[in-house]
């Protein structure tokens, strides 16, 4: 049998302690045990991006990391950073910009875009598409999720933040 860990993780703010096995990837204990379906499972070895998450302040592929890897750790997620409304400015940008089609890479787009925002800098359209490279999306040919991110960074700046 599979030995499992005792592990403590602050989840979006709230420590949870579980036993986890040994071998569970830290992207599959965020869904089916704790519920936190945003992050989603594409290619499973880290090349799509549609389980980025934070850890520790970082963006990770959830897939790549094993659960028991983050005891300790904080963990963000897509939900955590929906409900705190850090990622509000995106979101709207995505809508309006129509930067998203069946919305499958769009948590993991928005992980890593928020990951660039947040550096509250100002960036070159070529920078942000390095920034999202490891972040696929098969449906909108990456223009509009561009011109949004590029949107959410002027306006960053204009705020006197960059
Ligand atoms: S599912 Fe993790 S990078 Fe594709
Ligand atoms: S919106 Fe469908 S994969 Fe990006």
């Amino acid at each position: 049998m599979e030995q499992a860990l005792t592990t403590t993780i602050t989840v979006n703010g709230t420590q949870v302690t579980r036993s986890i096995p040994a071998r569970q990837h830290l992207v599959d204990f965020l869904r089916e045990e704790l519920g936190l379906t945003g992050s989603h499972i594409g290619c499973e070895h880290g090349v799509c991006g549609a389980c980025t998450i934070r850890v520790n302040g970082a963006i990770v592929r959830g897939c790549l990391m094993l659960a028991v890897q983050a005891d300790g750790c904080k963990v963000d997620t897509i939900e955590g950073i929906s409900d705190s409304g850090e990622a509000k400015d995106l979101q709207k940008a995505f809508h309006e910009k129509n930067a998203l089609q069946c919305g499958f890479c769009t948590p993991g787009m928005l992980m890593a875009a928020q990951d660039l925002v947040s550096k509250n800098q100002k960036f070159t359209r070529e920078q942000i598409r390095e920034h999202i490279s490891g972040n696929y999306c098969r449906c909108t040919g990456y223009q509009a999720i561009v011109d949004a991110i590029e949107e959410v960074i002027q306006t960053e700046a204009a705020r006197g933040k960059g």
